[in-house]
Parts: C-alpha cells; sequence; structure tokens
C-alpha cells in the first residue's frame, strides 16, 4: 500500500471512530507514516516528564506518562483512585473532566470547588453555568464539541488555590488527557491554570488575549468565569477572547459551525 492508501485507511477509521463514539465529526488527526508503522501526529511535546511525587507513593500509572494503549477511561479511573497527594484525604468525588472525545475546544480550569466536588463533574456551579453560556455564545458546549478538564482533580479544601506539590502529581493526568483529546485549542481559564500550564509567573491580565502555542497546540488564556461573577469589568476582556477563539476555530476547523 501506499503513503497516500496508507493515509486514506487510516482518516477513513479515525472518522468512523469518532462517528461511532459520539456521533460527531470533524477533521481527523494527521498522519505520518514510517515503513509500516501509522502514528497520529499530536501533542507529544507538551507532554512533560512524569512528575516524581513528593511522597514516594505513586498513586498510580498517570506517574507512569501515557502509554500506547492510554483511554480517557482508563484516565477517569485513576483519577478517582489517585491517592498521590493529599487532596485524596478531603475529596468526596474526584473529577476526571467531561465532554467529547475528540473536542475542538478542551477547556481548563483550576480545579474543584464544592459543587463539582459533590458532583465528580466539572464546572456545574455558578462558574461552571457562566461557562456554559460562554462557550454557548459561540456555538461551542460540552455535549457537543468541548471536553473540559481541570488542572487539579481533587477539591482543595475551602476553594483555595491549590499548591504546587498538588498540581505537580496531578499533571500527567492532563497531559494524558491533552494527548488523548488532540483538541483543536485549549481555553485556559483563569491565572492558576494559566501559570500551571505556561509554567510562568505572568498575571492573567498580561497573558490573556492572544493564543500562546502549547507544544502544537494554540492556547489562549482568558479569566475564570468565576472572575466574571465577582468583577463585571472582565466581561467585555471575555467576550473579545471568545470572538478571537471564534475566529481562530473557523480558520482551522472546517467543522465548526457557528
Ligand atoms: N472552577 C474550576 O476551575 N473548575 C471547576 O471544575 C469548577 C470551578
Amino acid at each position: 500500500m501506499t503513503a497516500e492508501q496508507k493515509t486514506n485507511v487510516a482518516l477513513f477509521l479515525d472518522m468512523a471512530g469518532d462517528y461511532l463514539r459520539d456521533g460527531y465529526k470533524r477533521p481527523s488527526r494527521k498522519y505520518s507514516f514510517s515503513g509500516d508503522q501509522v502514528s497520529p501526529i499530536c501533542s507529544d511535546a507538551v507532554l512533560t516528564e512524569p512528575p516524581v511525587p513528593a511522597s514516594g507513593e505513586t498513586g498510580g500509572s498517570a506517574l507512569e506518562g501515557p502509554g500506547v494503549e492510554d483511554s480517557l477511561e482508563a484516565v477517569a479511573a485513576e483519577v478517582r483512585g489517585c491517592t498521590a497527594c493529599p487532596l485524596c484525604a478531603t475529596r468526596t468525588m474526584a473529577v476526571p473532566g467531561e465532554g467529547v472525545s475528540r473536542p475542538l475546544v478542551l477547556v481548563v480550569g483550576e480545579g474543584p470547588g464544592a459543587d463539582e466536588d459533590a458532583s465528580g463533574r466539572p464546572f456545574v456551579g455558578k462558574a461552571g453555568q457562566l461557562l456554559d453560556k460562554m462557550l454557548a455564545a459561540i456555538g461551542l458546549s460540552r455535549e457537543q464539541n468541548c471536553f473540559i478538564a481541570n488542572v487539579v482533580k481533587c477539591r482543595p479544601p475551602g476553594n483555595r488555590d491549590p499548591l504546587p506539590e498538588e498540581i505537580a502529581p496531578c499533571a500527567a493526568f492532563l497531559n494524558r488527557q491533552i494527548r488523548l483529546l488532540g483538541p483543536t485549542v485549549i481555553l485556559c481559564t483563569g491565572k492558576v491554570a494559566t501559570q500551571a500550564l505556561l509554567k510562568t509567573d505572568e498575571g492573567i491580565g498580561k497573558l490573556r488575549g492572544r493564543f500562546i502555542d502549547y507544544g502544537g497546540i494554540p492556547l489562549l488564556p482568558t479569566y475564570h468565569p468565576s472572575g466574571i461573577l465577582h468583577n463585571e469589568s472582565l466581561k467585555r476582556p471575555v467576550w473579545e477572547d471568545l470572538k478571537l477563539l471564534r475566529t481562530t476555530l473557523m480558520d482551522r476547523d472546517e467543522t465548526y459551525i457557528n
């Protein structure tokens, strides 16, 4: 079989898989061929070294990095059983994330709050309802074309910011999710998530409003929806960011209809 024929078979199987999984079609991943090996070109560059747990406890295979047979279900199961940081002792439910398996947009938040801890689902409280409205304004939703996840998967007590030693062991989970999902873009909400992903101390006011390359995936930092709930003046810049997200999706993904 020629490389072109292999590409066509791979693209067809990819699309059929998408359709069977969630009835949703979008352009397939790009594939590269070397000899008889075919591999999706995805954002391996964003995959950092698996963090070493501070306590010496491994917390499961998330800390071993993504494997060939990895799946979103496997990540979710490991998140639910994770004991790699002290947040496991105070959580009610871990919150792996939810959405479609081949999203246009991966939304990344900081970590579960009280409502998310109680339900095991991301962004379901007041901030989550606002996030859903923001996404809907540009034709996006977790049911149709987004995946919603957090930097830490368990609630920090009292909704405090997650500590570096809580973010570090959780990073492998998000990295595996990014690799498996292959989003067209990442929408990173708030200072904590943005600083954690980009490994910077720069403020969100400086970082927001433009795409930043994240290992080959365009990442757009914006304010966190809970920030808007506390400060109405953030609505306008967030709307500017959403418009930028919309035009970028129109350019990059032919299945995006808005
Ligand atoms: N805030 C977040 O950052 N994530 C959630 O899941 C809920 C609120």
